[in-house]
């Protein structure tokens, strides 16, 4: 179980992915299949240590992840979905898959219509708002989750929801699985994306806590650098 820092009055967040060696997450096509079975394998196990899993709507519409453990005995968790105006397809896995084991909780803005929010409610999803911007307001939203005693998340992607972390300083420890091989393409989504910062010095900046081999791919565990 990975308990929430005393010192910081949030979620524990860790992010954990998958990326090839020129640091694309899925081809351009979106080609997301990156992971063997032992590298699943540790992300469940991941899985099942953490409070919640939380992905971007846009992993939703191109992966539709169910976003489950298979090979460990465990408690369940959360599965958040960053959905601004409540779009994701109500037929998704996450919506309909083992809600029992695996709540789902759908995290969106002031702007979305009651009827909308019915809909998904009627199906024993949680929903969330955050902010009334375009996005979801993830300073806020994390504080929610926190005095919901969500205390761990990892933070499965996608480029886009990964940015956002960044730049707010949100992330406290990641797991990156380097795949074998390289796919090229400038429309190849990345492990971050946005607009990035201008500068390297504003860059975050992570201790490098651990690096492993397992066949042709290489694991890196960093942590925050305070
Ligand atoms: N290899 C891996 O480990 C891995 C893991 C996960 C995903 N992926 C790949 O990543 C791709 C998806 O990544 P993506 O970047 O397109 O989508 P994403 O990061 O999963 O989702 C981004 C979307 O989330 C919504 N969002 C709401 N509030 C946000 C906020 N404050 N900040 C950022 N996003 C916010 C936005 O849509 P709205 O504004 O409409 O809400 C945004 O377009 C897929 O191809 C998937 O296969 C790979």
């Amino acid at each position: 179980m990975i308990l929430r820092l005393k010192e910081i009055k949030r979620p524990y967040v860790i992010l954990s992915a998958a990326m090839t060696i020129d640091g694309k997450i899925a081809t351009r096509t979106g080609d997301p299949e990156l992971s063997d079975e032992n590298d699943w394998r540790e992300v469940h196990k991941l899985r099942s240590q953490v409070d919640a899993i939380m992905v971007g709507k846009g992993t939703i519409l191109k992966d539709n992840p169910k976003l489950h453990i298979k090979f460990f005995k465990h408690k369940g968790y959360y599965r958040i979905i960053v959905d601004s105006n409540l779009s994701i397809p109500i037929e998704s896995n996450v919506v309909n898959y083992q809600p029992e084991i695996y709540p789902t909780i759908i995290c969106t803005t002031e702007n979305v219509s009651m009827e909308n929010i019915n809909e998904f409610e009627s199906r024993n999803v949680k929903i969330i708002k955050s902010g009334d911007g375009k996005q979801v307001d993830l300073t806020k939203l994390v504080l929610i989750l926190s005095n919901m005693g969500i205390n761990s998340i990892l933070l499965e992607g996608g480029g886009n929801l990964n940015w956002s972390f960044i730049k707010l300083n949100l992330i406290d420890e990641m797991r990156i699985t380097i795949a074998p091989w390289i796919v090229g393409g400038k429309d190849a989504i990345t492990l971050v994306e946005g607009i990035g910062f201008k500068k390297m010095k504003q860059g975050r900046k992570f201790k490098l806590l651990k690096v492993y081999k397992r066949d042709n791919y290489a694991i890196l565990k960093y942590k925050k650098r305070k």
